[in-house]
């Protein structure tokens, strides 16, 4: 399939543009296009097809379930069976921007859209290009991060491409994500609210407007025998291609540990990386060493993340070292991301 690549700016959209490739939506082709969080890859909601080619392009396990994309509240009560007041709160709160919620689903949902199940997840982007797109493909798009099943979400069309290229009809690029991680999933079906997935709009966020709300505990916890409520939170996710520990204590302490492992890898002939951050990455020796961003300033660091993961896949590192974040905040999804990529291997000094 011969994959079309388009650009088009949030603040001047090609309206022309988003006309053809929601037409491709409407007629059951496939569409990547950039969100707040990361690029998603498109197809419709409703149509049991499209879902079908989109697990076929990220080759996905199909019992896991993808978001439904909607660009205005008239659109959800089409797709859920109910909704509950706190969904109505964190609606007018959040939305459009960076939360998904889960619902029962109404029967015009496929399956094949839900993985089988009897929920659906819906959000609603805050991307303008997103919201356009949303509209001219006549309203629900179903769409999970544009990567590789396993890979890093995307957080530029660069790496959709490198992806997707081939696999879709098309891609539109809009630029770098300004978030850089995937949506807080909050599950509204159960007595009380649970967050699923940590993201940008925090368990605090949330608490401040419906009250109780608890974490699935499987979040950080990779002993943990119990399986995660979102189907996707199970698999091994975000893995760069070179081995990723953790290694967590004093700052000093962490350098120099690192330091000497990087010494016994170059002794071994291994290329080395280091995810450090601005306050220390000159005092590594690995060949490869990047920083996220400044301790400071965690915003930048989720925006970084997933683009420095992978950046050691295209220059060959084989064993890399992370520096480990505090678990609070939008710090609990850096963590949560992190830990996945490092399947959790940590060291804790
Ligand atoms: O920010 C985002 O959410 C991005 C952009 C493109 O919107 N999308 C995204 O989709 O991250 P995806 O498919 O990569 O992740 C969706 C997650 C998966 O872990 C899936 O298991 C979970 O949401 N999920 C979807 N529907 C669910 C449901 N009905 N119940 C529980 N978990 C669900
Ligand atoms: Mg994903």
């Amino acid at each position: 399939m011969n994959t079309k690549v388009v650009k088009i700016g949030q603040e001047n959209i090609d309206q022309q543009l988003i006309e053809e490739a929601g037409a491709i939506i409407r007629a059951g082709g496939l569409v990547a296009f950039p969100t707040e969080t990361v690029y998603g890859l498109g197809g419709d909601g409703l149509n049991r097809e499209s879902s079908g080619k989109i697990y076929a392009a990220k080759g996905r396990p199909s019992d896991n379930p993808l978001i439904i994309h909607i660009a205005d509240l008239s659109a959800l009560p089409k797709i859920v069976r109910k909704i509950p007041v706190a969904a109505q709160k964190l609606a007018e709160r959040f939305w459009p921007g960076p939360l998904t919620m889960i619902f029962e689903k109404a029967d015009c949902v496929p399956y094949a859209t839900t993985g089988g199940l009897e929920t659906v997840a819906v959000r609603m982007p805050s991307n303008k290009i997103a919201r356009a797109l949303i509209e001219a493909a006549g309203g629900y798009i179903a769409a999970p991060s544009a990567n590789l099943s396993g890979k890093p979400s995307p957080t530029e069309a660069r790496y959709v491409i490198e992806d997707m290229d081939g696999r879709i009809d098309m891609i539109i690029d809009g630029g770098a994500a300004d978030i850089g991680l995937e949506s807080t999933i909050i599950d509204l079906t159960g007595e009380t609210p649970v967050i699923l997935r940590p993201g940008y709009i925090t368990e605090e966020m949330l608490h401040n407007t419906i009250g109780s709300v608890e974490t699935d505990k499987t979040i950080l916890n990779g002993n943990s025998s119990q399986a995660p409520k979102a189907p996707g939170m199970k698999y091994r996710h975000y893995a760069p291609k070179g081995s990723l520990t953790i290694v967590e204590g004093q700052a000093e302490t962490v350098t120099k540990y690192i330091n000497e492992k990087i010494k016994r890898c170059a002794e071994d002939g291994s290329r080395t990386g280091v995810i450090a951050t601005d306050e220390t990455k000159e005092s590594y020796f690995a060949d490869c060493v990047k920083s996220v961003g400044s301790r400071q300033d965690e915003d930048a660091i989720a925006k970084h993340l997933f683009r420095i993961l992978r950046e050691f896949d295209d220059e060959d590192i084989q064993v890399i070292f992370a520096e480990s974040f505090d678990d609070h905040g939008v710090g609990c999804a850096i963590m949560n991301r992190l830990l996945k990529a490092a399947g959790h291997q940590v060291i804790r000094l």
